[in-house]
């Protein structure tokens, strides 16, 4: 096949780990007879700091118009002190909602041989395989009235959901469930929030088309603690906007490392696929980044946004097969063991395709 990709660098070792991607990609196109094109656009602080806003008119048309965006990381410190509206955030922000991501995908598991990579004790984390479906597009964060009062004295920010959001993205985690351990979690605050009481009932009302499914759920804060006590009790949880954004962030350090997780956003056109973890300017440029989380990411790109499973496949069994060699990157090397940087690791991975 031939696949048109928009390569959104972005920020900090966004661009160390999406050229990991990248050479990853072009060997699997090699081997398997497919022909990537890749096109790189500005989004996030790169964009804002050549004068351009956070998403670029031009960024946004070349992803709706692309057949599936790979992502780095958007986020500069140096714009900490500037309105949402102008900070690299927006731009992820803004492409999100332009192309209509309501459904992230962000799966959590213990690769083999990271078991003691963690702070949970092994046998707590055997086992675990978690996915986290997070609403993407709504609540907190995009909902309005929103603000900062000019003097300084209040801000508001507005949590929203209406039930079609709820519905689509309810469907998105009962349809993962079933086709794995078939069992759904829906997390929420609905002892306190409002939108969450509504969540409960619309998600229960989906389950009546799921019936293989079986539905349970949790409020935030206990779900906070269960994925820290028993980890790998877990199967597909779905959550809003903000409680995905933490839980996930939690899945990830629980497993090794933030550095390992790779997500899929999708709607209904081309989807964008990123790594969970953040910009890391502290280390950007200086091949130390942990690129497995965004070649995951590729593997998704792979199988859920071009529909070439046994590819993904392949990814996959390349980073399994580099962990196993015992490569490690700084972030998960343990005590003893020297560190193989961003560049050399990606090498191995690559060298393992084939
Ligand atoms: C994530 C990130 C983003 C988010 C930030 C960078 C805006 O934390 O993708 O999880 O909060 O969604
Ligand atoms: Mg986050």
């Amino acid at each position: 096949m031939t696949a048109n990709i928009v390569l959104l660098p972005g920020d900090g070792i966004g661009p160390d780990v999406v050229k990991s991607a990248v050479d990853v990609l072009t060997r699997v196109g090699e081997i398997y007879g497919h022909r990537f094109n890749f096109t790189s656009k500005l989004i996030g602080g790169e964009a804002l700091r050549q004068g351009l806003g956070a998403l670029p008119d031009d960024t946004r048309d070349a992803c709706k118009a692309s057949d599936a965006v790979l992502l780095g990381a958007v986020g500069d410190p140096s714009f900490d002190n500037r309105p949402p509206a102008e900070r690299p955030e927006a731009g992820l922000l803004g492409i999100r909602r332009e192309m209509q991501l309501f459904a992230n995908v962000r799966p959590a598991k213990v690769w083999p041989g990271l078991e003691q990579s963690g702070p949970l004790k092994p046998e707590i984390l055997a086992g675990t395989d978690l996915i986290v479906v997070r609403e993407l597009t709504g609540g907190l964060y995009y909902g309005k009235p929103r603000g900062i009062e000019p003097d300084g004295s209040a801000a508001v920010n507005t949590m929203i959901y209406t039930r079609p959001e709820i519905e689509r993205v309810a469907r998105v985690g009962f349809k993962l469930a079933q086709a794995r351990g078939k069992r759904l979690l829906s997390v929420d605050k609905a002892n306190v929030l409002e939108v969450s009481r509504l969540w409960r009932t619309v998600v229960t009302e989906v389950a009546k088309e799921f019936l293989d499914v079986t539905l349970a759920h949790e409020l935030v804060d206990a779900a906070a603690m269960k994925l820290a006590l028993a980890p790998s009790k877990f199967d597909v949880i779905v959550t809003g906007n903000l409680f995905g954004d933490i839980l996930s962030d939690e899945a990830g350090a629980i497993c090794g490392s933030l550095g390992l997780l790779p997500s899929a956003s999708l709607g209904e056109g081309p989807g964008l696929f990123e790594p969970v973890h953040g910009s890391a300017p502290d280390i950007a440029g200086r091949d130390i980044a942990n690129p497995i989380g965004t070649i995951a990411s590729a593997a998704m790109l792979l199988s859920d946004g071009l529909g070439l499973a046994k590819e993904a496949a392949a990814v996959n069994a390349a980073i399994e097969h580099v962990l196993a060699s015992g490569l490690r990157t700084a972030d998960i090397a343990p005590a003893g063991v020297k560190p193989t940087g961003t560049r050399a690791f990606t090498d191995a991975i690559v060298a393992a395709l084939a």
